[in-house]
């Protein structure tokens, strides 16, 4: 049997993108190898999102050549959003490379492997969604669900919409087929994934919205939590919050990207919403859903932001108190508007700074928050052992909060814990003994 491994670099999209290239290779008869040194196929799906994704690939194909040279009937496969930013590049830079495909072309790599051709073959349209291939889940109990591919947003620093096109969404009555089918097949938990989920359905005749496809797939029996991942702010409507609020499976929990805290700074990065609007957002979903958490994505050292538009990310930091955030410092990316910004560039040793002010403010409010689940008790959804003492569990709170706690249960069970300690990132408990569990 030939055995493949995939490498899987960037977001949630390529993560299941990966387990969709898994089940698609299966389904032509390929195993899966331990490591690439061990693999007929070697995989990479890559990400471009920043400077340092793209750096971290390239030691890997460097891995990969070698392992080719050893046996040159090896083929070396690459697939993702840096393949896609850089085309037909690939074959000139890395002669190596047999086979290069973007992420609308997925469905491809096994037109080529089934194929006779041994000349090196790039595949970069748009067309067709990874979600209809076969699925090979991590946990059978989690599921991955595309609602959406592509962008139509232009935000001046981003890549995404080169890499992944417009924005097309999957009908809605195939995505509650597709939930009805992953209940049957024992899933609890499913994260809806699209670049902007809640302009979901815009595109769809009829029109579809996402508020419409959480109300239908929260009746699915069998789905005890949708998680989804990410709204835009500048679509962050009623209907979506207060589906927060009614419905059973939507989790307290929102990621809602704030990038930065000064409008001017907004206005640059073309995300076409104010610091007031955001933080009027926040307000309304606080008033539906007041026990919701909410987490962002920032961005420092964007070109031309100056200590007081920092000031201001902070002070917005400050006041939402995020239960968490991804930080990111500027990364001027090929073929986009901000990437081609030569004024008023922030020095390194700034953003350096800006990044460790910022992550102080972030860490502290995420601690502060994280008090109020202490004494309380909270269901989570087993995982397996912790990382660190694999005599306790790890699990997830429905507000996405990472749960170490002492007890007996098995994974995919969702239990209820009382919660005794909180930190910035994790909280720690153990099995109440009150309540009682939730078995499959
Ligand atoms: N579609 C999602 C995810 C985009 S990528 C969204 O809009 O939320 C994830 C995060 O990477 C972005 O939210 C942004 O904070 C960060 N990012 C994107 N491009 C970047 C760049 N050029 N430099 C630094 N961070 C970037
Ligand atoms: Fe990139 Fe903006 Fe689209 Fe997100 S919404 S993928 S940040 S262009
Ligand atoms: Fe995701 Fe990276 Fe592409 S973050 S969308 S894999 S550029």
């Amino acid at each position: 049997m030939k055995r493949y491994h995939v490498t899987t670099f960037g977001c949630q999209m390529n993560e299941h993108d990966s387990e969709r290239m898994k089940g698609m290779l299966e389904a032509l008869g390929y195993g899966e190898a331990p490591a690439p040194e061990e693999a007929d196929l070697i995989l990479f799906n890559t990400c471009s999102i920043r400077e340092k994704a793209d750096s971290r690939f390239l030691a890997h194909l460097g891995h990969a050549k070698r392992l080719k040279l050893e046996d040159p009937e090896r083929i070396v496969g690459v697939g993702g959003c840096w393949a896609q930013s850089v085309k037909d590049e690939v074959f000139e830079r890395f002669p190596f490379v047999d086979v290069a495909f973007g992420p609308g072309q997925v469905n491809k790599l096994a037109e080529f492997l089934t194929s006779d051709s041994i000349s090196a073959q790039g595949f970069f349209e748009f067309e067709g969604f990874t979600g209809h291939l076969p699925d090979k889940r991590a946990r059978e109990f989690q599921a991955w669900v595309q609602i959406s591919v592509g962008c139509n947003c232009n935000c001046s620093y981003c890549i995404v919409p080169s890499t992944r096109g417009r924005e097309v969404s999957r009908p809605h009555g195939e995505l509650v087929e597709e939930v009805r089918r992953l209940a049957a097949d024992g899933v609890r938990e499913v994260t809806l994934l699209g670049q902007n989920v809640n302009s979901y359905g815009r595109d769809l005749r009829p029109r579809a919205t996402f508020a419409g496809l959480l109300r239908d797939l929260d009746t699915i029996d069998g789905i005890d939590r949708i998680r989804y991942t990410s709204p835009h702010p500048k679509d962050m409507r009623e209907d979506v919050i207060l589906a927060h609020a009614e419905l059973a499976a939507v989790c307290e929990h929102i990621h809602l990207p704030l990038q930065a805290g000064s409008s001017r700074i907004l206005k640059a990065m073309r995300r076409t919403y104010t610091r007031e609007r955001y933080l009027e957002r926040v307000a309304l979903i606080r008033e539906h859903v007041p026990d919701v958490a909410l987490t962002t994505d920032i961005i420092v050292g964007f070109p031309g932001e100056t200590e007081a538009d920092f000031a201001q990310t902070l002070e917005v930091c400050e006041e939402v108190g995020y239960d968490g955030a991804f930080t990111f410092v500027f990364s001027p990316r090929r073929g986009t508007l901000a990437g081609e910004i030569t004024e008023g560039l922030v020095e390194h040793e700034v953003k350096v700074a800006r990044m460790q002010q910022l992550v102080e403010v972030v860490q502290r409010r995420a601690a502060e928050g994280a008090q109020r689940f202490v004494d309380r008790e909270l269901d989570v959804l087993v995982e397996g052992t912790s990382r660190t003492d694999p005599s306790r569990l790890r699990g997830r709170s429905r507000h996405n909060k990472a749960v170490n706690f002492s007890g007996l249960a098995s994974p995919g069970e969702i239990v209820s814990v009382h919660i005794t300690g909180a930190s910035s990132q994790t909280l720690t408990g153990e099995l109440s003994l009150l309540a009682g569990v939730s078995p499959r």
